[in-house]
Parts: C-alpha cells; sequence; structure tokens
C-alpha cells in the first residue's frame, strides 16, 4: 500500500516534518497490481476460446510469432521444444519450458504485442493464451474456453521441473565456509579457448 511519505528530520531541537506526496488512489493502485499468480490470484473475469484466440493471434502476433508460434526470424517461438531442454541447444517456449500459465497470462497482458503493449482486452488475453495451449498440443479442441475458473486446473509440463528457491538451505553454507586461498585443486589446465567457438574477433 502506497502511502504518503513523511520525512522526518530529526536530531534537531524541534523535528522538521516535510510532508512529501499524497496518498495513493485506488484507481492509481488498481493500475499497477495486475500481477497473475500461479493459483490463478490476481486473475481478472474474463474468457477466451482457442477459435477466438485463433482469430487474435493471427492478427496481433503472427507477424512475428509466426502462424503455429513457430516464431519468424529471430522473435521467440511459442510452441515445440518439447524433449529438447537436455539438448546442447535446448529450444524453450511456453509449452516446453515455462512452468506456469498464469506467467504467459500475466506476460502477454503486460508486455504484448510488442510494442502495443496492453491494448488487448482481458477476454483476448484469455483467448490467446489458449490459443497457446493450442498450439502446443496442451489442449486439442478449438471449443475449448480458458477461463478464471478452470485456469488453475492446467498444468504445464515443465512444472515439475521447476522448485521453491533453495539457497538458504544449499547454497549459502557453500559460500559461507573458510575460504580456499591456494593449493585448492590439484590440477588446472586449459581445455578449451574461446577463439575455437568463433565468438572472438581476430
Ligand atoms: C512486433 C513483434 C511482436 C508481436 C506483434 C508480438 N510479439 Fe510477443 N514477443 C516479441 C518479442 C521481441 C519478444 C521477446 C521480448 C523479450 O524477450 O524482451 C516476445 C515475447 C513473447 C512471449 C515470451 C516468449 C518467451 O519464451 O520468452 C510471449 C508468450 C509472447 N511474446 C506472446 C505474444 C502474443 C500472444 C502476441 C499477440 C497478442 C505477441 N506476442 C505479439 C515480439 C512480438
Amino acid at each position: 500500500m502506497l502511502k504518503s511519505l513523511s520525512l522526518v528530520l530529526v536530531g534537531m531541537a524541534t523535528p522538521l516534518v516535510a510532508e512529501i506526496g499524497r496518498v495513493a488512489t485506488p484507481d492509481e493502485i488498481a493500475a499497477w497490481d495486475i500481477d497473475v499468480r500461479p493459483d490463478g490470484a490476481g486473475l481478472p473475469e474474463g474468457s477466451g476460446s482457442v477459435a477466438m484466440g485463433e482469430t487474435v493471434f493471427e492478427e496481433k502476433c503472427a507477424a512475428c510469432h509466426g502462424d503455429f508460434g513457430e516464431g519468424v526470424g529471430r522473435y521467440p517461438a511459442l510452441a515445440g521444444g518439447f524433449d529438447t531442454l537436455t539438448d546442447e541447444r535446448p529450444v524453450k517456449t511456453v509449452g516446453s519450458y515455462w512452468p506456469y500459465l498464469s506467467t504467459v497470462w500475466d506476460y502477454v497482458h503486460r508486455a504484448m504485442p510488442y510494442g502495443e503493449a496492453q491494448t488487448l482486452s482481458n477476454d483476448e488475453v484469455y483467448a490467446v493464451t489458449a490459443y497457446i495451449l493450442y498450439l502446443n498440443d496442451l489442449v486439442d479442441d478449438e471449443a475449448f474456453v480458458l477461463g478464471r475458473e478452470n485456469f488453475a486446473e492446467i498444468p504445464l509440463p515443465n512444472m515439475v521441473n521447476f522448485y521453491d528457491d533453495d539457497r538458504a538451505t544449499v547454497e549459502i553454507p557453500q559460500f559461507t565456509g573458510p575460504v580456499c586461498m591456494s593449493g585448492c585443486k590439484a590440477t588446472a589446465a586449459i581445455t578449451k579457448h574461446a577463439a575455437g567457438a568463433d565468438v572472438t574477433p581476430e
């Protein structure tokens, strides 16, 4: 909750109080408060079908992401890439990689179409999100309707490979022990040069 700021200068005989700003209005807070969580919390009312999503997608997304979400040029693919995550060059898409459908809804609602962010209605965002599921073979019926009610029932395939931030138990102990400063490793050998990967200018 945003509050007006009071700047209090202490350490003076009579503290000076400067009243800065004002309380944010409910409308201002609502305009910022648009995040959607994996359990669907934060989703607005609305719904959209795969068929409606196809129309929106062709008009407003396909120029960059391709008719089937395959990605045009260097614009990101939104579909496919299943079973590539352990490859040397994994294809990370909404279908193959993203953990939660809420991230798709939130991201599209907030940031797409690129250059014209936040021009879609809530129903259109539900519809293109449903269409992206369809492009990834995660729903197979064009009549499928995605809405707030059934949103949390649709897990993405790679969700199981994400886990809660476990730094406190895993990493902090590794970085808080005594620091090795010499002879830490028996051998150190150069196995590769960056020039070999052809990424370094002559
Ligand atoms: C003018 C080109 C363009 C259009 C039109 C466009 N996008 Fe994008 N989209 C991008 C670019 C560029 C990115 C990557 C942005 C970044 O990484 O900062 C992106 C990223 C995305 C991503 C995340 C992909 C990933 O795996 O990181 C999704 C999902 C997405 N767009 C959906 C949509 C939808 C849905 C529409 C239509 C409503 C749309 N986009 C329209 C250019 C476009």
